[in-house]
């Protein structure tokens, strides 16, 4: 079978293309409106050799900055981007209707971030903009394969909103049909799950909404992959371990005991790695770190001690979300989920597990499961947001070989019956 030919839309700076790429799809466009996460994308997919190593590649030299709203969303990215329309994608990649076989995209649904509140939608519509826009590309194209990655809790935030967002974007998927076909031989088979990227050997968890649509197939013919790691597998089970933070960051080639905020140059026989940097912290960020280390790990252990005068206000109220702010991360676990405030020590458990600093943007792009060389923007703010945007390769990846899979056997099967 030759590669398919995936468009990714809302590529950020290339999480999930690295994951079509290892599983062998060539990624013939890709688009998305913030500026430094393509010129990421480019740098490494387009430009670099990275994708030398892989079985897929990237076909175009650098992907496209466009509005994907197509006008639904009120907020749209505004700096007078165009919208857009699947044509002009066509257009843009110098693509043939009907030449994309997968898209794949991450509208993102901000309504349910795990970090805002969420509400239920009064009139059984989405109010998310971005997932209509993404159902009309679907609708323009028709591909054989749609992957689809969203925060968890599209899935299960509670009773009303998960039945709105996903029924809707279902029915949706449910009558498209091709112009040649009868509305019997159209519309997607489903599978919708929320999993851990852990248990698909991520070095984080990060629970996530995968979908995986195939046109023309029966929904039990569409799977998710099953999961390869689990925290404390059985003996007799062929899943793994989970894959731990030191097993990603405690490496020979990064250097752990940095300068704060210093940037990691001239180690004899290593390349200098700009992106293995740590912000810089205020001497009482410091102090309260030591003091965290030594209490347990988390500014809750401050409490009742000598040092709980250390303790920030903002953070006194548990229900703030401030719970793990200044947590050090444990060395043997999965990373929490990194967010795009990853590198950031007041914004959750992101002090390094032996060292009084933050992550730096590398020891995050590692534990997202980028690769190892993998250039980052210069600017703090936007390092740590491509990296907490991204969707982990490894799990696009295993999703996306899946879905070929089970598209060969529904062709397999559509062959038999017409013969
Ligand atoms: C979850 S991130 C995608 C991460 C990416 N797929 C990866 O794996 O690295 C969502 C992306 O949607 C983009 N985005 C948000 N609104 C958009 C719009 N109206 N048009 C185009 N892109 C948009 C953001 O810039 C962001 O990069």
């Amino acid at each position: 079978m030759e590669n398919l030919k995936v468009i990714d839309l809302f590529c950020g700076a290339g999480g999930a293309s690295t994951g079509l790429i290892r599983a062998g799809y060539d990624v013939v466009g890709a688009v998305d409106a913030y500026q430094e996460a393509l010129d990421t994308y480019r740098k490494n997919l387009c430009e670099g050799d990275l994708t030398n190593e892989f079985p897929g590649s990237v076909t175009f030299d650098k992907p496209l900055r466009a509005d994907l709203s197509q006008g639904y969303d009120d907020s749209g990215k505004g700096e007078n981007l165009p919208e857009i329309t699947f044509e002009d994608i066509r257009e843009n990649f110098e693509l043939e209707e009907g030449e994309v076989d997968v898209i794949c995209g991450c509208p993102p649904c901000q309504n349910f971030s795990s970090l805002r509140d969420t509400e239920p939608w009064p009139d059984g519509k989405p109010k998310d903009g971005l997932l209509r826009a993404f159902v009309d590309f679907i609708r323009e194209e028709v591909p054989d394969v749609v992957l689809f990655e969203n925060v968890s809790n599209i899935l299960n935030a509670g009773e009303e909103v998960p039945s709105t967002y996903v029924d809707w974007f279902i029915r949706q998927m449910k009558n498209i049909t091709r112009p040649s076909d009868s509305p019997q031989e159209g519309g997607y088979g489903y599978t919708f799950k929320v999993v851990n990227a852990a248990d698909y050997g991520v070095p984080q968890r990060r629970r996530r909404t995968i979908g995986i649509f195939i046109y023309g197939a029966e929904d039990e013919e569409v799977t998710i992959p099953a999961p390869t790691h689990a925290r404390d597998p059985e003996e007799d089970s062929d899943r793994e371990p989970w894959v731990e933070v030191q097993d990603r960051i405690f490496r020979e080639d990064l250097k752990t005991d940095l300068d704060l905020g210093q940037k990691q140059t001239g180690i004899d026989g290593y390349p200098d790695d700009p992106a293995h940097r740590s912000r810089r912290h205020h001497d009482s960020t410091i102090e309260m770190i030591e003091a965290i280390r030594e209490h347990g790990g988390s500014w809750k252990d401050l409490r009742g001690t000598n040092d709980k005068d250390l303790i920030k206000e903002c953070h006194q109220d548990l229900s703030s979300g401030a719970r793990s702010a200044y947590g050090i991360m444990a060395k043997d676990e999965p990373a929490p989920t990194l967010t795009t405030r990853c590198a950031n020590v007041s914004s959750g458990r992101f002090t390094h597990p032996t060292e009084n600093r933050a992550i730096t943007f590398r020891e995050a792009a590692l534990l997202m499961g980028f690769p190892r060389d993998y250039k980052l923007p210069s600017v703090n703010e936007h390092a740590e947001r491509v990296v907490g945007n991204a969707v982990p390769p490894l799990l696009i990846k295993k999703a996306a070989e899946h879905a070929r899979s089970d598209l060969q056997q529904v062709k397999k099967k559509e062959i038999t019956e017409a013969a």
